[in-house]
């Protein structure tokens, strides 16, 4: 047994950042496998408890986490998808083919009225990605009207034949997904030109304002960046300050080895548990290089990027379909959560919105549903979302990290094994930290300045080894306890975590 590593982080709680939006914790909805059919949806003839067929063990579990956006339909499938066909009675309702998720038929019962009514059960804002890819810009329009006019129009008199008197609020919409890619292989000018048309007439309804998001980068195209930057329109104090769309999106997914052979989810050595976290690490440059990209344009810093999808990607589990997305999630995809959010934190000035794919039975998934025995799955990344809870909305605080273990040479670069972020709010100051070593624990000092700390709790997730996952056997294998190991020292705190373990420590301020 290798002696703790050692560490001192400075906490600043007198020098206040940035608020970190909640909607950093946000969320998406796919047709994708068993997100939406199976995973939110169960109809409303299921014998598993629901509200209209809306599975309600999910919604429950989803609110634990204050889940504050869902992104949805898509993905590759919003630019397939024309939302006409999934409103009216469902047995009118035309079916389709989902080309890009398995090549299964798509009944459509899961539609525009069925996703705002989650999103009402979940108290969660709407994040609508609109059909660029092979829609038009009418049908997106129209789709803006039905959801958010009210008095009379022919998008209204729709909305209420269909059984909803009230407009609803949708603040955020997504112009198309991936254009670069599945949604339409186009040239970032090209694509650019587009946004600004579709965006004009998504109009603002009422007093419904849209927070407009146009496709961004894939991963480091800087180019596209530029492109969009330059489209954005007017900026500063021109006549229209909002500019044509108020963000753009960036899409980074945590992918070892090739496409066709990313790895199991479970079935993995040391060397690939800190592959996994170099890779991951490196959402901080992308982000850091884009947003370089988007102060040359925007030094004020009002158009947001907003990481709509990110997460970890792995072979699928043996014998489902490969279409389908579905893998399990151990307690290394928890730390790649972790480290994610510390980025995000960092970096949100420019970053206001992250979504993690995808929320249910898909990539990275918050909760798993076993099909056997209708059972409900947390995952390890469900945790570390609760767990940082306390961030949401509250002031970033400074942290540093003024001494602690070398950083760990991995392939071709390196990994640093500690990671830490802070916030406060309503007198309390919450300290998320990451041991990433493997097999070492560490001994971190908390340096606390600018105030005095009155009392402290403290959690732990971990477990025996990287490779431990929930299932519905075993459903708290991976399920944060008490960390016990927190003391007070002449600097503020003294907190041994064990290898391979994320925590955070509340702060009562005095
Ligand atoms: O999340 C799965 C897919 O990954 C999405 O549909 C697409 O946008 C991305 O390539």
């Amino acid at each position: 047994m290798s002696a703790p590593a050692t560490a001192r982080a400075v906490l600043d709680l007198d020098v206040p950042g940035p608020v970190l939006s909640r909607h950093l914790y946000g969320h998406f909805a796919e047709h994708l496998g068993g997100c939406i059919y199976g995973g939110f949806y169960v109809g409303p003839e299921s014998e598993i408890p629901n509200q209209d067929g809306i599975r309600l063990d999910v919604v429950e579990a989803l609110r634990e986490l204050g889940i504050p956006n869902l992104r949805w339909p898509g993905g590759c499938f919003a630019d397939e998808y024309h939302w006409k066909d999934g409103v009216g009675p469902k047995q009118d309702r035309p079916r389709m083919i989902n080309t890009h998720w398995g090549d299964v038929e798509e009944n459509n019962h899961f539609g525009t009225h069925e996703f705002m009514a989650l999103c009402e059960l979940l108290g969660a804002d709407p994040y609508i990605t609109g059909n660029l890819g092979s829609g038009t810009v009418a049908e997106m329009s129209e789709w803006v009207e039905y959801l958010t006019r009210d008095g009379d129009s022919p998008m209204v008199r729709a909305r209420r034949a269909n059984g909803r008197e009230d407009p609803w609020r949708v603040p955020f919409w997504g112009l198309g997904n991936e254009s670069w890619g599945c949604g339409g292989n186009q040239r970032a000018e090209a694509y650019a030109d587009l946004a600004r048309q579709y965006a004009t007439y998504c109009r603002d309804h009422g007093d419904n304002r849209l927070y407009k998001i146009a496709v961004g980068p894939d991963q480091d195209d800087y180019h596209w960046t530029e492109t969009l930057m330059k489209a954005v329109g007017t900026l500063g104090c021109s006549r229209n300050p909002r500019g044509y769309f108020q963000a753009i999106a960036l899409h980074m997914y945590t992918v070892l080895g090739s496409w066709e052979h990313k790895g199991s989810a479970t079935a993995f050595d040391t060397d690939d548990y800190y592959a996994t976290l170099v890779r991951a690490a490196r959402m901080d440059e992308l982000i850091t290089r884009h947003s370089s990209i988007m102060d040359c344009y925007d030094p004020g810093r009002q158009v947001g990027l907003v990481v709509d999808e990110w997460g970890t990607w792995w072979d699928v589990e043996p014998g489902t379909n490969p279409g389908f997305l579905y893998q399990q999630n151990t307690l290394r995809d928890a730390l790649v959560a972790g480290l994610h959010f510390d980025i995000f934190h960092a970096h949100a000035e420019r970053v206001v919105m992250a979504n993690i794919a995808q929320t249910v039975n898909v990539l990275q998934a918050m909760l798993l549903t076993d099909p056997a025995t209708n059972a409900l799955v947390r995952t390890p990344t469900f945790h570390v979302f609760a767990m940082n809870r306390g961030h949401h909305d509250a002031t970033r605080l400074r942290t540093a990290l003024v001494e602690g273990p070398d950083a760990r040479p991995v392939g071709e670069g390196s990994l640093d094994l500690v990671s830490l972020s802070a916030s406060r709010k309503d007198g309390t100051a919450l300290v998320s930290v990451s041991n990433l070593d493997a097999d070492r624990e560490l001994e971190l000092v908390l340096d606390v300045r600018g105030g005095a700390v009155a009392g402290h709790t403290a959690r732990v997730l971990t477990a025996p080894t990287l490779q431990t996952h929930n299932t519905a056997e075993q459903p708290d294998a991976v399920a944060p306890t008490e960390l016990t190991t927190v003391t007070d020292d002449p600097r503020g705190l003294r907190v041994t975590l064990p290898a391979h373990s994320f925590a955070t420590v509340s702060l009562t301020l005095a």
